[in-house]
């Protein structure tokens, strides 16, 4: 009998941001496809309990690393998935997970929450692709894929701090894909629209237009991860056919 292997079977993905949401899903999905984990975020109690949901209900053969990672602290960034991928033995991909939302009504003392949003999306971001970065010049390969949003396409009210620090953050992809394309390393960068996740505080996130489970986001940004596509939106319906429109949206639909 001829055993057709998946290619991606054996490869090595690390998620930030793991703990909860669409970090968590994604873990769970990957591992059901056969890839080994390591796993990031602040609450490491969250991070051992996915650990063991993973080896108990889906393959206890994974290699599954935990490792605490607060992103907003930079300097500890490289050293802790310097560490976290030397326990893994390489790490093939990294997806760049980990962010928070926030309401924040502009000139209204909401500073220290819009730059914690900024501190977080897009200074942690550049912080976490650095350092997996210089693991795959390493090793000539790799693979960086970022969650960013559909929020960097289509400025919202309340939202001006996590619209900005989104699109800084897809920018930043954009120009990482052809500085680092020529070094073997390639760029995916995935734009959710709203997923039913507990990320913004005192919205019920599911009543927005076209929300759908994080279970279900998962699989979709699996399905783009290993396809290595260079963009893809989640969820495909309706965002494909919405995107060119985003931006250019009259204000009336840009209000929480
Ligand atoms: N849900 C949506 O509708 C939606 C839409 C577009 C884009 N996204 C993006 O998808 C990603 C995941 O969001 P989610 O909806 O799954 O939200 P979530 O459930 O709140 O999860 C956020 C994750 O990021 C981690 N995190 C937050 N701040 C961190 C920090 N300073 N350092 C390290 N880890 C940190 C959290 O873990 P700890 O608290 O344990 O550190 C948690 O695991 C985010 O980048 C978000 O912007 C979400």
């Amino acid at each position: 009998m001829i055993y057709l292997m998946n290619s991606h079977t054996h490869s090595t993905v690390v998620i930030t941001g793991a703990s909860s949401g669409i970090g968590r899903e994604l873990a769970l999905e990957m591992a059901r496809r056969g890839h080994h984990l390591g796993l990031t975020a602040r609450r490491m109690p969250l991070l051992e309990k996915l650990r063991e949901e993973i080896h108990s209900t889906i393959n206890p053969k994974l290699s599954v690393e935990l490792a605490v990672l607060d992103v907003c602290q930079t300097a500890t960034v490289a050293p802790a998935l310097k560490d976290l991928f030397g326990r893994l033995g390489g790490v093939d991909s990294i997806v760049v997970n980990a962010g928070a939302n926030d309401i924040t009504d502009i000139g209204q003392n909401d500073l220290a929450k819009e730059l914690k949003l900024i501190d977080t999306n897009l200074s942690g971001a550049i912080a976490t692709i650095g350092a997996a970065t210089e693991h795959f010049l390493g090793r000539g390969k790799g693979h960086v894929v970022g969650i960013s949003s559909l929020a960097s396409l289509q400025p919202i009210a309340r939202q001006a701090a996590y619209s900005a620090s989104k699109a800084g953050f897809s920018m930043y992809l954009k120009a990482a894909r052809i500085e680092l394309r020529p070094k073997g390393i390639t760029i995916t960068s995935i734009l959710p629209g709203y997923i039913a996740t507990e990320i913004v505080d005192g919205v019920d996130i599911s009543k927005l237009p076209f929300a759908i489970p994080a279970s279900q986001a998962a699989r979709e940004m699996a399905n783009l991860i290993e396809k290595k596509v260079e963009s893809g939106v989640v969820p495909a319906f309706p965002w494909k056919f919405v995107r060119p429109f985003l931006g250019h949206l009259p204000e009336r639909f840009a209000h929480y």
